[in-house]
């Protein structure tokens, strides 16, 4: 258990209808009430994101919105893009960066990544960078090189007092939508190194500060065990955000391991 406020993102991908995503909304609004205690996002589709907004503001809830994707240029003959002003406008306060279906399935390179990671900041929006090895990687024992490595160049130029707006989310590659899930020493060796990584980077009060979330077949079943490891701060999930009441439920086990108030 950390002073970090735990935080737990909800990435819906490419999933579904209007109508589907409005309710799952209202039910996440209905349900969820420890925004004191527990920061969260979810990532809906961009032609839902507005109606999602929509639906939290009325609701009055807490739950941020954010974008799954980006270009970091501000306009122009970009066919295709959507621009951080233009996601602004509908409401949206949180992007997600690097991701690895991004990275891996869209061939986004660090270079892209880390102008994003820039752009975005510079709008004064707020960043989930996701780092993460693939198995191959995992097995040639580069996992910490792969993760410092990402870490590194998603960072490079973010200054000190914008990383108060950055939260990284490590996700083994091999764990994302696959069942499988890093055990929670396994995650959470992981989840020290890239602490002490951003120490190297930063100083020992920013790497405090930063909430590294998991995420890679986060569930309810496995979000206790994993959240009540000390470098762990919250999820970033996949499948089950798709479901209010197990995103509900791995909500309240971010709050269960909340840091007691002074
Ligand atoms: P998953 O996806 O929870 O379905 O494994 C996690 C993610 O891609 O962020």
């Amino acid at each position: 258990m950390s002073a970090r406020k735990p935080y737990v993102g909800g990435n819906w991908k490419m999933n579904l209808n209007g109508q589907q995503a409005v309710d799952l909304a209202s039910a996440l609004a209905d349900g969820f009430s420890a925004g004191d205690q527990v920061q969260a996002s979810v990532f809906p589709p961009f032609p839902y994101l507005e109606k999602v907004g929509k639906v939290f503001a009325a609701k009055n809830s807490p739950i941020q919105l954010g974008a799954q994707n980006f270009y970091h240029q501000p306009n122009g003959a970009y066919t295709g893009e959507v621009s951080l002003d233009m996601l602004k406008d509908v409401g949206a306060s949180v992007m997600l960066v690097g991701h690895s279906e991004r990275r891996h399935v869209l061939g986004e390179t660090d270079t892209l990544i880390n102008d994003k990671v820039l752009a975005a900041l510079e709008a004064g929006l707020e960043v989930i960078l996701c780092i993460g090895e693939k198995i191959e990687q995992r097995e040639a024992d580069k996992t910490d090189h792969i993760n410092t490595g990402q870490l590194g160049y998603g960072l490079a130029g973010v200054s000190d007092a914008q990383m108060a707006r950055v939260t990284i989310a490590y996700e083994p590659v091999w764990a994302i939508g696959t069942g499988k899930t890093a055990t929670s020493q396994d995650a959470q060796n992981t989840h020290k190194v890239i602490r002490q990584a951003l120490g190297f980077l930063y100083n020992d009060d920013i790497a405090n500060a930063v909430r590294i979330q998991y995420g890679g077949s986060c569930k309810p079943s496995n979000a206790q065990e994993l959240l009540a490891q000390t470098d762990i701060d919250g999820g970033l999930i996949g499948g089950a955000a798709l479901k209010p009441e197990d995103f509900l439920a791995i909500l309240q086990a971010a709050a269960d391991n909340a840091p007691v108030p002074a």
